[in-house]
């Protein structure tokens, strides 16, 4: 299968699953990456990995959908079967977000339905939670409100800030992302409706 893995940062959960292919965990190929910032060492990983690269800067762009039809032409030429967010840090536009339904995923910082958007570490933190973690979903037009496909707990400690949560979380991340990436790679996971299935139940 062919994967286009977007990016906006330091690509933790890129290097997770670059890992992964190497390491025989996932039966994958990355096609492109593609990052909207410039400069970012997640860019400089795909490299490394030798896999092609493209920078999309939205700032060029007029408008969120203009933005979002180069974006789909690009990833469109690469032909994926599954688009992988790996901490993609721009809202997608609901035509865009069709276009890749049940062939999206994201990682979003929390148990979903918590803490949706950004800052959760230190919402959780601030909200003195005992219990933080992370989530796969497929995309669908609301913002971090697609159907969860697998999710890891964490415990917040008394002791912990906003970076040593975040780095407790991205253990995690890195282990589940691939494995959920895998499962779709080999047919057993599908989007029906608003429901996520593996091996034909729901999840
Ligand atoms: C991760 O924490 C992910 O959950 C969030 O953005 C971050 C990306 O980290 N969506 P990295 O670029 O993969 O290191």
């Amino acid at each position: 299968s062919a994967l286009v893995v977007l990016i906006s940062g330091s690509g933790s959960n890129l290097q997770a699953i670059i890992n992964a292919i190497k390491a025989g965990r996932l039966n994958a190929r990355i096609a492109a990456v593609i990052s909207n910032r410039a400069d970012v060492y997640g860019l400089q990983r795909a490299t490394d990995a030798g896999i092609p690269t493209v920078t999309l800067d939205h700032t060029r762009f007029d408008s969120r959908p203009a933005f979002d039809q180069a974006l789909q032409a690009q990833i469109d030429g690469f032909e994926p079967d599954l688009v992988v967010l790996a901490g993609f840090m721009r809202i997608l536009t609901p035509d865009f977000v069709r276009h890749y339904a049940g062939r999206m995923l994201n990682i979003h910082p929390s148990l979903l339905p918590l803490y949706k958007g950004i800052h959760t570490h230190r919402r959780v933190l601030e909200d003195g939670g005992h219990e933080h973690g992370v989530s796969v979903h497929f995309v669908t037009p609301e913002l971090d409100g697609g159907p969860v496909i697998i999710q890891a707990k964490v415990p917040v400690l008394p002791s912990d800030t906003e970076q040593s949560l975040a780095q407790r979380i991205q253990e995690q991340e890195h282990i589940i992302y691939p494995r959920a990436i895998q499962w779709f790679v080999e047919g057993r996971l599908k989007l029906e409706g608003n429901q996520a299935m593996l091996d034909g139940q729901a999840l």
